[in-house]
Order: C-alpha cells, then structure tokens, then sequence
C-alpha cells in the first residue's frame, strides 16, 4: 500500500481505504445499484452546486459564449476573429470552436472509444490505477482520491501523450483500436492546439521578428514539443446530483484545454460571481485559457473556474487535451507584454513546482495561479 494514502472511516462507519468501494470509482458504484449517494460524496451545504435555491448563485440562463468560426481564420475576416478570440479570453477564458477541421469521423472515433474503454470491466480498467501524478497512464475517481476529503462523482483515465513514440507503448491496448483512434486525436488536436495558439499570440500584439523565430523567445516554436495530456471523464448518473459535484471548482494548468463534451449538459463556468452552464454544440470544442497563459499574456487573458455538475438521468463523458510548453521548461510573461506601464505580475513557473505544490495541497479553486501572483514583496524579490 502507498504511504501517501490516507486510510480511515467516517461516523458513518464507510471505509474509504484502499481497495474500499469508493476507490473503486463511482461507475462501480452505481453498478452496484444505489438510490441516495454515500456520505462520502457529499459537500459541506457551501459547495453543493446550488447553495441556497432562494438566493441561487447558479445563473438561470445559460450564458452564449463567444463563438470562434475557426475556417475564418484564414480568409479575409482573421481580424475581427482574432478580436473575438481576445474579448473571449479577456471576458470569459472560454469560447467555443467550430468548424476546426478535425473530422466528424476522428471525434466520434473517440467518442465511442471513451465509451468503451469505461465499459471495461473494472479489473481491466484498474490496471492502471495508480498514485504516481507523473505515470504516463493514470486511472482514478474523483479529483485526487488520495487527499479529497469529500469525492466527487467521476472516474477518469489520463494518458501523457507527447511525445507519442515514448509515451503510445504505456497506453491501454485494450479496446484493441485504443492507440490508434487516441494516436490520430492527440495529432490532430495538437495541431489544433498550434494554430489557435499562433492566433492567440497574434490577438495579443506579440510580433515575433523574423530573427527569433527559431530562438526561444518563440513560444509556438516551443510549444510544437509541448506537453500534451488527454483526459477521458466519466460521469455516471447520480441519484441525488444537488448535494455532490462531478469536478469542484478548478482551474487547468496549461496554456489551453481543448475540451469534447457530448451532448449532455454539466459544465459550469464561473463569470460575475455565478455558475453559468456551457451549452453543448455539436462536435465543437470548449476552448480555455489555462493558468499557464494567464501567466503569459502577463495577466491579460484570465484562466477562469469551472466545475462540471452531474445529473439523475444521463450518463456524461467528456474528454479534454492539455497543453503547455515541455514539462521541464519555465513558464513567465511574454518579454514582450512588459514595460514600465505593465510590469511583470506573476513568477516564474514550471510543471515541477506545480506537481510539488498540488501533491502537497488540495489542487482547489485557484490556488496555484495564486501562488504565483506577485504581490509587492514577491515583485522586489524578483527583481
Ligand atoms: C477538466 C474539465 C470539464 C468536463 O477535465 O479539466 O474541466 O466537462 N472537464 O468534463
Ligand atoms: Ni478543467
């Protein structure tokens, strides 16, 4: 057993060690047949997804993100595109994609395939369960089932995709078509990814001269051997969905989250201090701005919360792909963004100082991005 599982029980007298049947994951648990939802998964009255119906912090509309035609990106209107791009991520750190250019066919390859993977049974998916935050196959529940007092209701598997020779042989090979359909998604979305980054860059006012265009000052030239990570979520029906969440409020890391949802609502997003559901539309992806382009844009383009609430009827599955620069690069503000009227408002970061900070805390809310902003103390030290 890992020492760095806690083991105990609740007044309840519910395991939550190791083995127990809440590491075991929420599918297993509603396959086991169940009507109200073990204490385990309930959240203080403060953080159930709708506090108090009276004074309702959820919004009662859903909120129309911004959406980004991404075919005209490259005709004659890229202009007032990258415009939109730069108010969605200034306003909401979100906006949708569609007409992006990966086929129907990839997406609902892969669709299905998430589906089929968490039909599994269990002892094949529990194969890659596991502790270790940098495995490059990790299957769990919940957000960190080693230190999340309260679970949230959803299974996951995540893969390290890039680069893919060292990373595709740790991968499940079980559906049998596994590799091959993630392998053709994790390309495509990269390449994805690169473009709405050197449109990101460009709706920024960052020009790179001709002379730094191999040199490191160019962020898409380090990025195209970024890190990439696939997450596939499971969200099984939940019978009692108002007193639990399926993620809690988080930020994501990296530059930005490419994100499929299926047609069955969940996700929130927070804007003026209400939770707003993002409407699903069909095939496009959720686009975010993660904490490592707050960092960036020096502050510009905001990495927002979000969280995803479950619901009685339907199952839901999603499947995100984060991406940063390679792990053991730094991440900071843009040179470029920075004079004397904006000085440099965050730390120097890189994926180590995150893993060490989220394996030592609850990874909540926004924590880390916190971690990083400098106030006037941190601004002399950096100087
Ligand atoms: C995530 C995430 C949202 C969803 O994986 O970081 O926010 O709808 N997912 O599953
Ligand atoms: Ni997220």
């Amino acid at each position: 057993m890992s020492p760095a599982i806690m083991v105990g029980s609740n007044e309840k007298g519910e395991s939550d060690a190791p083995g127990s049947q809440y590491q075991k994951g929420v599918k297993q648990l509603v396959e086991n047949g169940l009507h109200t939802i073990p204490k385990k998964y309930i959240l203080p009255l403060s953080d159930r997804p709708v506090a108090n119906p009276e004074d309702s912090n959820v919004a009662k509309e859903n909120l129309q993100l911004p959406i980004i035609d991404f075919s005209e990106l490259l005709g004659p209107r890229r202009p007032q595109v990258l415009q939109s791009m730069a108010n969605a991520c200034e306003r909401y750190g979100f906006f949708q994609v569609v007409n992006h250019g990966i086929s129907d066919d990839v997406i609902s390859s892969m669709r299905d395939l998430s589906g089929r993977f968490f039909d599994l049974p269990f002892e094949e998916r529990a194969k890659y369960m596991t502790t270790d935050m940098r495995a490059p196959v990790r299957y769990g529940t919940s957000f960190s089932q080693t230190k999340d007092s309260v679970f949230c209701w959803r299974d996951f598997l995540k893969l390290l995709c890039y680069p893919l020779p060292d990373f595709l042989p740790h991968w499940p090979a079980s559906p049998l078509d596994f590799r091959k359909v993630v392998a053709t998604y994790t390309e495509e979305t990269k390449n994805l990814f690169l473009m709405l980054m050197e449109a990101i860059q460009e709706s920024l006012g960052i020009i790179i001269e001709e002379e730094e265009s191999e040199g490191k000052d160019n962020i898409l030239k380090e990025l195209e051997d970024g890190s990439q990570m696939m997450v596939f979520n499971f969200y099984p029906p939940c019978p009692e969905p108002e007193l639990t969440l399926g993620m809690p409020p988080h930020s994501d890391y990296g530059f930005l989250t490419l994100l499929l949802q299926d047609h069955v609502e969940g996700l929130q997003i927070q804007f003026q201090g209400q939770w707003f559901t993002v409407q699903p539309i069909n095939n496009a992806f959720v686009v975010n701005v993660g904490d490592h382009l707050e960092i960036y844009s020096n502050g510009k383009y905001k990495s927002v919360l979000h969280r995803v609430v479950v619901n009685a009827m339907k199952k839901r599955t999603s499947v995100a792909s984060l991406h940063s620069l390679p792990f053991n690069c730094t991440i900071r503000p843009s040179p470029k963004l920075i004079d004397e009227a904006n000085p440099k408002r965050y730390a120097d970061t890189n994926f180590d100082t995150f893993l060490t900070y989220v394996s030592t805390r609850e990874p909540k809310r926004k924590e880390f991005l916190d971690s990083r902003k400098l106030t006037s103390t941190l601004l002399q030290e950096a100087h």
